[in-house]
């Protein structure tokens, strides 16, 4: 028997990233993202989904660009923080300790403790319902050299589907 679910559950495990935006000097913020895939390899492109009324959401409609940086498994508790907190009220660099630096080419910071980064120029936003979908241009891609030498452990998923953040739904609707 087959019962209906939260599709987003089965959609996991999914991959975690800081995302970066606004400026240096005027607060930048640091958003956990996970709903982000790459949809072009030439040009190169990626897409990600934010909440409508994340602090972040509106900065990167206001800049226009952004940083995917990606997180190694020693900041886990570093993606919750940034994930359960709002820029709108604090400075999510100075509570996490995670340190900013320029990025090449947008204004938006880079994560320095982060092992790649996709610095990214939005081209079209599209919305999709409670988050609006950035579809951006990576211009920017660059990453600790030892990765490309094959250790590669980068990625890592936050264990089990995160139902306090995104809610379970089971049953008839
Ligand atoms: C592991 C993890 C993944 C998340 N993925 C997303 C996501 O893909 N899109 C989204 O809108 N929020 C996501 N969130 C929630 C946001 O990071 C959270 O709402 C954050 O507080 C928003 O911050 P802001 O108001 O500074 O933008 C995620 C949280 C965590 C912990």
């Amino acid at each position: 028997m087959k019962i209906d679910v939260e599709y987003l559950e089965f959609m996991w495990p999914m991959r975690h990233f800081l995302i970066t935006c606004g400026a240096i000097g005027e607060r930048p913020d640091i958003v956990a993202v996970s709903f982000c895939m790459p949809v072009s390899k030439e040009p190169p492109m990626l897409a990600c989904a934010i909440a409508t009324g994340a602090h972040s959401c509106a900065l990167i409609e206001t800049h226009g660009e952004f940083v995917v940086n990606v997180p190694p498994e020693e900041l886990k508790k570093q993606v919750y923080y940034c994930g359960s907190h709002t820029g709108a009220q604090v400075d999510k660099f100075e509570g996490s300790g995670l340190t900013p630096v320029p990025a090449r080419s947008v204004a938006a910071p880079v994560v320095d403790e982060c092992v790649a980064h996709m610095e990214c120029l939005v081209r079209q936003a599209v919305p999709t319902g409670d988050k609006k979908l950035f579809i951006a241009e990576v211009i920017e891609a660059y990453a600790e050299e030892y990765l490309a030498r094959g250790d590669r452990k980068i990625a890592f998923a936050l264990g089990d589907f995160p139902r306090h953040i995104y809610g379970a739904r089971f049953g008839k609707k």
